[in-house]
This record gives C-alpha cells, structure tokens and sequence, in this order.
C-alpha cells in the first residue's frame, strides 16, 4: 500500500493532521505519523518505506533520502525548503514541492504583531510609539511580503519594497513603492522586515553596512530564516547604535549575549512561530496532502521546485 508519511518535530495543529488524514486515506493510502521526534535517527527510520513525505522545517538530508528506497515526492508543507537535500532528491529522482502562498498570512500576521509590541516597550505601561506614518521596508515581495504590506497600510505606514524578481509594476499596484536597491531601501525605512529565503546567496547578507543605513529608530524584524542576518555584524550594530532594536521569529546564536548587553532592545520568539496557526497548518497540510495525490495520480508536477 502507499504509504505517506507526516514527520513533523514541530506538530500541526490537530485538525490539520485530521484533514491531511482524510485526503491520503480518501485517496486510499495509508498515511504514519511522527511528531516531537528527538533524534534523526526516528525520520530517518520511518522513512524507509514511505512513497510521500510530508514535513516542516523538519530535516530531509541526503540520510533521509538515500535510506527510502520508495520515495517518489517530499512536499514541504511551507515556503521555504532549505531543510531540504535537492541535490540528494534529485540524483534519486524524487520530486521536492512547497506550498506557496499557504502559510504566508499567519507570518505577516506575526511580523506586525512583533512590530507593535516592541513599539509599546512589550507592553510594560511606558508611552511608546506608533506605527503609523513610519517607512517600512519589505525586503522581497513575495507571498509574505504581500501580506505584510496590506496589513502595515491597514496601519497607516508608508510601505517600500524591494525584489529584483519582481517588476515595478507588479510591486505598485498594491500601493507599495518599489525602489532599486537594497540600499535604497535600508537608507529610507526606520522599519525593515525581511522575506528572503535563505540560500548561498543571502545567508549572512544583512550585514553592518545596510544595518547601519537604516535612519535613526531603527527596527530590524526577520520572520525568514535567522542564518540570513549577519550575527557578528548584529552584535556590533547593537553596540553602536543605542536606537537598534532586532525582533526575530526564532532566536539567533548569539542571543544570549545580545539578552545580557541590550536589555529591552529585542524580542526572540522561543520556537519558529510564524506558521503557528490552525489556518496555516490546515491551508499548508492539507494543500501537500493534495498535491501528493495529483502527483501521484496524474503526475502533477505544480510547485515542485527542484526541476
Ligand atoms: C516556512 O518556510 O513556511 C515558514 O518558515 C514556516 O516554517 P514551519 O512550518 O517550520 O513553521
């Protein structure tokens, strides 16, 4: 029988895992479940004999993979798949997909949500500051990016983006002003939230020279990957600049120093949040139990992105 298999460390919500249930065992699989897994060692075991893999930001290495001499797909239920071994995938020549666009709200949500607690002093009874008439900049303006900008206009901010994958057109349309540079970008926005994946390309890019652009009052928020932002270049803007304040879903390496040198100038969420929502584990789960089935009933290869 096929067997599809939902590993995941960090566990859906349990009506998302009712709902991926319904639509494997609709299609007439047999769908296993692995949730809070310690150790490698369990995936990589519960694997071994599956046709379809379900995961978050769970780990599927080339141990994964070359141990699962079944597996023909690996969704992602998320956006982005740097948890996962292309390379290993596709020498086995097994279809890696995400779930575009399907968690995206829950992380905008989170990113606004951050941004308002930091600015109210997290909400200790001291005056703050508001967000409105502030520049945000969100830097790539993909399926998160887009959501941000509407709620931070909802708010009364002046949005500003940049992506070179997207057209200027593209960007103005929502009301959002595209600019040509990341430069461009830091220099005139107090706010910058980053949506960039994580790859060789930006991982360690947000370094001191673009931190140090942003105006006076800054605020760095990261609801992408911690690996993008340039640790030791944080830990020197934070030392430089008494108005830098970092607010990151999922705490950096260095966070303890950061906790001991620069009291009330950040906020780490303790585990990755931004997808932490029923409707993103439902929208995301239940769209890669779908495209499962269409892959493997008619060979559907929509999302995949190792081609
Ligand atoms: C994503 O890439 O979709 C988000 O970072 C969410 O990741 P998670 O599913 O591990 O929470």
């Amino acid at each position: 029988m096929t067997k599809v298999l939902v590993a995941t460390v960090k566990p859906f919500a349990p009506a998302a895992v009712d709902g991926i249930r319904k639509v494997v065992e609709g299609a007439g699989y047999e769908m296993a479940l692995l949730e809070k897994y310690e150790n490698q060692q369990d995936f990589i075991d519960a694997a071994s004999d599956a046709d379809a893999i379900i995961i978050r930001s769970d780990k599927a290495n080339a141990e994964v993979i070359s141990g699962a001499n079944k597996l023909k797909i690996i969704v992602r239920a998320g956006a982005g798949y740097d948890n996962v071994d292309l390379e290993a995938a596709t020498a086995k020549g097994v279809v890696v997909m995400n779930t575009p666009g399907q968690n995206s709200n829950a992380v905008a949500e989170l990113a606004l949500g951050m941004m308002v607690f930091m600015a109210r002093n997290r909400f200790n009874g001291t005056s703050g500051r508001e967000l409105k008439g502030k520049k945000l900049g969100i830097h790539a303006y993909g399926n998160v990016g887009r959501y941000v900008a509407a709620i931070a206009k909802g708010f009364g901010m002046e949005c500003y983006a940049f992506d070179p994958f997207i057209s200027k057109e593209n960007i103005e349309k929502d009301g959002v002003t595209a600019v040509d540079s990341v430069e461009a970008l830091y220099s005139s926005c107090q706010y910058i939230s980053l949506h960039i994946p994580a790859n060789e390309q930006t991982k360690g890019s947000i370094n001191a020279d673009l931190m140090n652009m942003m105006p006076k009052g800054a605020t760095l928020v990261n609801t992408a990957r911690k690996e993008v932002v340039c640790e030791d270049s944080l830990k020197k803007v934070f030392a430089d600049r008494d108005d830098f304040v970092y607010i990151s879903d999922i705490a950096p390496d260095c966070a303890a120093e950061i906790a001991e040198k620069f009291e009330g100038r950040f906020f780490f969420t303790p585990k990755k949040m931004g997808a932490q929502t029923s409707e993103a584990n439902i929208n995301a789960g239940l769209a890669a139990a779908k495209q499962i089935n269409a892959f493997l009933e008619n060979g559907d290869t929509t999302c995949q992105v190792n081609k």
